[in-house]
């Protein structure tokens, strides 16, 4: 399921056990990367410059095949591959453990069982929601900025946390949205969460939207139709020039864990970006010239 933290794990893994290896790499949101202009081929130059250490070039992508199997053949690796969802991805990166050397490791995690039981993984790890403590130590760090909530507000969490089901993503933005609010607020947010059918989880994640102000659901928005892995510089350069004060609506935006930075990049979970693609698309369902973005 998506955001129940698959990358997470995945990163903690690897970090972890990184040091047994000769190389490794850990190959993000592979899904959104290989459908770019080149995807494939770049994805492979990653691959092999971060396992070997040097500049990679690859011309075409069948030619890197060749080369990932030449220069790996006998390297003790690590590689993570995240979010695949399509057996060319790993045609291209990792088709078969004999292209490593011996002891290597090909770590997948993908929203898609079958991807796995039908690309011959040895094992496959479901990863699970949280517990109930777990879940409410996560909600309580993001909306009271403590590992347990204060004696005014267990119930009203603990509400919460039956709600979000064990889903990291869910009670990180819904516990960010209830930062710095009142009892009376969070009842009036615990309420409408009740009122979604099946526990949607964009629906939930909506919460985090609609408290924003007019200008960071703007930001919100460009970010998550134009400018996701954007440089923050850029991003807040480009919105600025719209006057959107995005200096401090970025700021805001990774306060209620909506966007996050990393390497200097904007980052934005692919639950969110597709929340917020869905916001403007039923801005006008028929006609796409009547949305606010196209
Ligand atoms: N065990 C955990 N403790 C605290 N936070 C977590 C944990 N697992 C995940 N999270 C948080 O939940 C969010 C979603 O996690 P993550 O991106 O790993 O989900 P995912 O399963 O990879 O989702 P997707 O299928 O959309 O890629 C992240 O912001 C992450 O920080
Ligand atoms: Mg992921």
């Amino acid at each position: 399921m998506g955001g129940i933290g698959k990358t997470t794990i995945a990163r903690v893994v690897y970090d972890r056990i990184r040091w047994q290896f000769e190389g490794s790499c850990f190959l993000a949101n592979v899904r959104e990367a290989f459908a770019e202009k080149d995807g494939r081929r770049r994805l492979q130059e990653q691959l092999l410059s971060e396992i070997l250490m040097e500049r990679a070039n690859i011309c075409d992508s069948s030619r890197g095949i060749e080369m990932i199997k030449r220069r790996l053949q006998r390297k003790k690796i690590l590689v993570v591959l995240d979010d695949v969802d399509d057996h060319k991805q790993l045609e291209s990166l990792a088709a078969e453990s004999k292209w490593f050397g011996p002891g290597s490791r090909i770590i997948i995690t993908s929203r898609d069982k079958q991807v796995l039981t039908r690309n011959g993984v040895a094992r496959i790890y479901e990863a699970e929601k949280l517990n109930d403590d777990d879940a409410l130590t996560l909600f309580s760090q993001k909306a009271l900025k403590n590992d347990q909530p204060a004696e005014d507000f267990v119930e009203l969490s603990k509400q919460v946390v039956g709600y979000a089901n064990g889903l990291p993503l869910a009670l990180e933005v819904i516990g960010s949205f209830m930062h710095g609010r009142s009892i009376l607020e969070w009842g009036s947010a615990i309420n409408r969460l009740n009122d979604i059918p099946d526990r949607e989880i964009i629906d939930m994640l909506r919460i985090g939207f609609d408290g924003l102000h007019e200008l960071e659901k703007k930001i919100f928005l460009d970010i998550a139709c134009f400018l996701k892995g954007f440089k923050k510089d850029r991003i807040i350069r480009i919105l600025d020039s719209c006057g959107f004060h995005a200096h401090i609506g970025t700021q805001v935006l990774i306060e209620k864990s909506l966007i996050s930075v990393s390497r200097d990049q904007v980052w934005m979970h692919n639950l969110l970006q597709i929340m917020g693609k869905e916001i403007v698309h039923c801005e006008s369902l028929e006609e796409p010239g009547r949305r606010s973005r196209l």
